[in-house]
């Protein structure tokens, strides 16, 4: 169930995160950001700056170790923050994370499932599913084993999935990074759209260029802060 409409799809304030084993790494130290319905936001940053870690701490699988984080109005607690994740949150993995012996349409489905949502043909989830696989181009791997596509089919099933439950926030981890340019392209599109036509929010680590010139804000990761970048055409 969605709960009361924020404006904000995501509010952090001052997160910070650390590793302590096998050695202190300090991540993210202070990070703020407010992400709205209908925006997308592109954070850049060298390799090893922490923005798989960010995404990790903003879309609730990480912790952090101090600041507050709200997902689409609710303060994210130890408590609420599966819900909140199952809830509201689609989640494009760096590795993909598929269940590889499971076919490509049973992993896009794998989160209505979990949200123990109607899943059987003629439901609203399986005809999303359907769209949101032939939007990526893969409609005609539906029943494939995940095991037998190739690295940029994977990862054109794992931003299905992050799709399907329709969530208020969609989390991407470099999403065109195994892709030509021609999926990339499409998979751009599709990102944006979900974001401007279904009043998401869409928060995408990329280091690609023409994709964050897409967005509607960028951010540098340098030094465990975000930093605005100026941007060509509109300002925000
Ligand atoms: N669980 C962990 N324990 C200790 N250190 C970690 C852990 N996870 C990540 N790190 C370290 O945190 C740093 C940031 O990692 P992260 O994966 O967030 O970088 P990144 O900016 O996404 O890099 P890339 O562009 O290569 O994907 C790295 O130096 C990494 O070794
Ligand atoms: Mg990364």
């Amino acid at each position: 169930m969605k709960e009361q409409e924020s404006k904000y799809v995501l509010e952090a304030e001052e997160l910070h995160k650390s590793f302590y084993q096998p050695a202190e790494v300090s991540i993210l130290r202070g990070v703020s950001l407010k992400v709205h319905r209908g925006e997308t936001v592109a954070i850049m940053g060298a390799s090893g700056e922490g923005k798989s870690t960010l995404l990790h701490v903003l879309g609730t699988l990480e912790p952090p170790c101090k600041g507050k984080l709200t997902i689409a109005g609710q303060h994210v607690t130890a408590f609420n923050r599966s819900v909140l994740r199952r809830n509201n949150i689609g989640f494009v993995f760096q590795s993909f994370h598929l269940m590889e012996d499971y076919t490509v349409l049973d992993n896009v489905l794998m989160p209505a499932r979990i949200a123990r949502a109607n899943i059987r043909k003629g439901s609203v989830s399986y005809a999303r599913a359907i769209d949101m696989l032939e939007r990526v181009g893969l409609g005609e791997r539906l029943d494939f084993n995940t095991k037998l596509l190739s690295g940029g089919e994977k990862q054109r099933v794992s931003l299905a999935r992050a799709l399907c439950n329709d969530p208020d926030l969609i989390l991407a981890d470099e999403p065109s990074g195994n892709l030509d340019h021609s999926n990339s392209q499409r998979i751009h599109e599709l990102l944006i759209s979900v974001a401007h036509d279904e009043n998401r929010g869409v928060i995408i680590v990329t280091h690609d260029q023409e994709l964050a010139d897409l967005c509607d804000t960028r951010y540098q990761l340098r030094g465990g802060l975000l930093q605005p970048e100026a941007c060509s055409a509109t300002q925000h």
